[in-house]
Parts: C-alpha cells; sequence; structure tokens
C-alpha cells in the first residue's frame, strides 16, 4: 500500500504538457495530457462552479486500449462509474456490454440503445421487483452470492444464465468491498449446481478485487480462486465464463501500473490455472474507462489562516456532498491543479462548502498548494471521471449536484 502522507499532489506535476500532444497517434498518451485536454475546454467554455467536464475521446481511447490487451474478452462497462447518458451512448456505438447495478441503470442503457443482451445485471442484492423488470425488459444475465438471491432470480428470470460472485483478497485496493460480496469457490459450486437444478444456466464465477487496485498480483489471487470453482465441475458440464471484475485504475497521486502489466498477469495467470481451454471471459471496468476522461473544476470560496496552529484551510464549492466522496478515509487522492500553479507552495487541509464537520476532503495527506490561492481561484481535480457525479447528493445543505459538461476534443479538433 502506498505511503498517503508521502504523496504530493501538486509537487509531482510534470512540466506543462504542450497542446500538440493530446492528439497524438494511438490516441491520449497520459492521463496529465488527456486533462490538459479538459481543462483548455473548461477554460474556453467557462461554465458555473463546481462542474465535472469530461472528454468522450479519452474514454473511446480508454476502451480502444482495453480492447486491444483482452481482444476476446466482452467489455461491460460498470455504469455506475459514470452514468452520464453521452458516456453510455458512446460506449454502445463502440459496441461495449455494460455491468448494470439497478431497473434504473438497464432503462438508462436501454434508452441509449443498448441491447437487452448486452446488459449484464451484476448486483447481487436486488428486489424481486428489481429482477422481474430487467426480466421484462429482455436482461438475460445476473450475478448472484447467496441462496436467497438465486431462488429469486429463478422465480423472476427464469431460464436466465447466471454467475457467482466468490469472496476474494481485496489487498492493493485503495476502495476494497470489505466482507460484503461473494460466497467461497466452494459455496459458489454448490449456488451454480442449484442453478442447474432450477432451470437457469450456470454460465460461469465473478470476482471483483476492489477498485482502484494498485496490484496486479491480485489478479493471480482472483483467478486462482475462480479456478477453485470450475474444479469442482466435470470439463464440459460447469461454468464456462469468468468474470474478471473491475478494479483498473485511473490515475491519481499513486503510480500505477500499466494496463499492459495487468492483462499479462491475468494471460499468464489464466494458462496455469485452465491451460489450452481458458473460459470465456468478461470484464466490467468503470474507473477505467472514465475517470481520467473528467477534471472536476472547483472554485475557492475561502482561505483561513490563524494563530491557533490550525493550519491553513482552503474551503472550495465541491466537497464530499456534491462530487467528492471517493476523499472519504483519504482513499482516493486526487491530482490538483490551481489558476495560480507556479507560486510559491505551502501545506493546506482541503475542505467542502457545507455546514457538516466531515466535509474535510484532506487533512492527513500532505497536499501542497500555492500560498497566494484567495477567494475566487480556480482548483481543478484531475481525472476526476468515475464516481464524482454518481456520488453527488441531491442538494444536501442547499447544494446542487454536481452537472457533468460532456465534450469530444477530436471533434473539437476536427472542426477547428
Ligand atoms: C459488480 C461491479 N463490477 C464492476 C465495478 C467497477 O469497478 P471499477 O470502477 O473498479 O472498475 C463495480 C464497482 O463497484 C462493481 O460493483
Amino acid at each position: 500500500m502506498t505511503d498517503l502522507s508521502a504523496t504530493n499532489a501538486v509537487t509531482d506535476r510534470p512540466g506543462g504538457a504542450a497542446i500538440t500532444d493530446h492528439f497524438a497517434i494511438g490516441g491520449y498518451s497520459s492521463a496529465e495530457s488527456a486533462s490538459e485536454s479538459v481543462r483548455e475546454y473548461l477554460d474556453s467554455q467557462r461554465p458555473a462552479t463546481p462542474c465535472l467536464a469530461l472528454d468522450l475521446a479519452v474514454v473511446r481511447d480508454r476502451y480502444s486500449r482495453l480492447r486491444a490487451e483482452l481482444p476476446t474478452a466482452r467489455i461491460c462497462y460498470a455504469v455506475k462509474a459514470n452514468p452520464d447518458p453521452r458516456v453510455v451512448a458512446e460506449l454502445v456505438s463502440l459496441g461495449a456490454s455494460f455491468d448494470v447495478a439497478s431497473p434504473g441503470e438497464i432503462d438508462l442503457c436501454l434508452r441509449q440503445g443498448a441491447a437487452p443482451e448486452s446488459i449484464s445485471y451484476g448486483n447481487t442484492i436486488k428486489k424481486p421487483a428489481d429482477v422481474a423488470h430487467a426480466h421484462r425488459k429482455g436482461v438475460r444475465l445476473f450475478a448472484t452470492d447467496s441462496a436467497a438471491d438465486l431462488e429469486n432470480i429463478a422465480e423472476n428470470a427464469p431460464g436466465s444464465g447466471v454467475f457467482c460472485r466468490i469472496a476474494v483478497d481485496n489487498t492493493g485496493s485503495r476502495t476494497p468491498f470489505g466482507r460484503k460480496f461473494g460466497s467461497s469457490p466452494a459455496d459458489a459450486a454448490l449456488l451454480l449446481g442449484r442453478a442447474g437444478d432450477l432451470g437457469l444456466d450456470p454460465r460461469g464465477v465473478s470476482f471483483h478485487l476492489g477498485s482502484q487496485q494498485l496490484s496486479t498480483e491480485a489478479w493471480e489471487h482472483g483467478v486462482a480462486a475462480a479456478a477453485e470453482t470450475f474444479r469442482a465441475f466435470d470439463p464440459g458440464s460447469g461454468p464456462r465464463m469468468l468474470n474478471l471484475g473491475g478494479g483498473l485504475p485511473a490515475t491519481y497521486t499513486q503510480p500505477t501500473p500499466d494496463l499492459a502489466e495487468y492483462t499479462g498477469t491475468v494471460r499468464a495467470t489464466l494458462r496455469r490455472h485452465f491451460g489450452e481451454q481458458p473460459p470465456e471471459l468478461l470484464v466490467e471496468p468503470g474507473r477505467y474507462l472514465v475517470g481520467d476522461a473528467g477534471v472536476l473544476r472547483s472554485e475557492v470560496v475561502l482561505v483561513s489562516e490563524d494563530t491557533t496552529g490550525r493550519g491553513r484551510w482552503v474551503y472550495l464549492d465541491a466537497g464530499r456532498y456534491n462530487g467528492l466522496a471517493e476523499t472519504e478515509g483519504e482513499a482516493i487522492t486526487y491530482r490538483l491543479r490551481t489558476s495560480r500553479d507556479g507560486d510559491p507552495v505551502g501545506p493546506v487541509v482541503l475542505a467542502g462548502p457545507t455546514c457538516d464537520g466531515d466535509d474535510v476532503l484532506y487533512q492527513h495527506t500532505v497536499y501542497e498548494l500555492p500560498t497566494t490561492l484567495r477567494g475566487g481561484d480556480k482548483l481543478d481535480v484531475l481525472s476526476a471521471g468515475a464516481y464524482t457525479a454518481s456520488y453527488s447528493s441531491v442538494c444536501f445543505n442547499g447544494f446542487d449536484p454536481l452537472t457533468t459538461y460532456c465534450f469530444d476534443s477530436a471533434e473539437t479538433t476536427e472542426r477547428a
């Protein structure tokens, strides 16, 4: 696990990316250049803050990188990461499938042109009415991890395919799932056997190694655990699909392995456990596809410093309740830029605008920001395309939910 206190979101800044770098052949070479492109869009459009701007060209770039690395895998975008209809529509046009968590996400995907058979209901916690809704709309693939949920699927989505989620070690994840989901590999085999008895199709096994998973080795453990469930069946008679879940990272302050390191580990581990007969693959990336595509622009409301040793506090118009929920526990440490970058810097505590004592973004992680920063200045939160707008409250303290502006820098470039 990376030592958070050692990271500094401002001083890691590589020297200004040139605008012409943004459209390098092969797509966005770095999260840095992607962010710069979004910041230019924000500078030119000057929307009211706080807001999220998201470049669909970066989503396309990340999708095609993953497609190239896992050419046979079904890529199901985890809609929860950013349910903006334009993001979903873009991914529909690229041929993506979708991992959804609720009837609301199913309807959203269908409205954007997704085929029902491209939708996988990945939430193991479902009401009977939710399953019936999904089935009515043509969804035929469901995750499960309990006998009660399996009965619910059998009753309300008869004949559907099911995959069983197993609990796996989340070490290395910045936002692990704890013990909320998943059965043991042995119980998964029992559930899949029971699925067959109930007239369902026992399609496969899934796991999720925790979001923002920085350890490529985690996939070794995940694939090994899933292989245990597969081994409980005679070859050719049991599950045939392995769902590798999400977990691929966006670019925050900690270094992340390259995508090829993750996929290389997956390929090698599959060979070790499945030999020449690998299962069908499915992946459910959320953060990886949209994280680096977005920049959350905020405004400094107030800077306060007193003589009691509280330090320098910078209060933004964006906080825990209107976009920056993932700063809870300082789990996600975003890269930051300000309109005064280049001036001398000093340590700050960063906080949101509400009257809630928990609305503090970073007080343990060392962030250094320009000492000249004052009310009215802009502060940009980079790689903020995932789990920001979708986590934003509807009106805590009377603040509006985070507005999203999608644009396409490739189209802008062509028009220019
Ligand atoms: C079932 C499932 N699949 C995929 C994802 C996406 O994970 P990530 O954003 O880490 O790729 C999540 C996130 O919570 C999830 O719950």
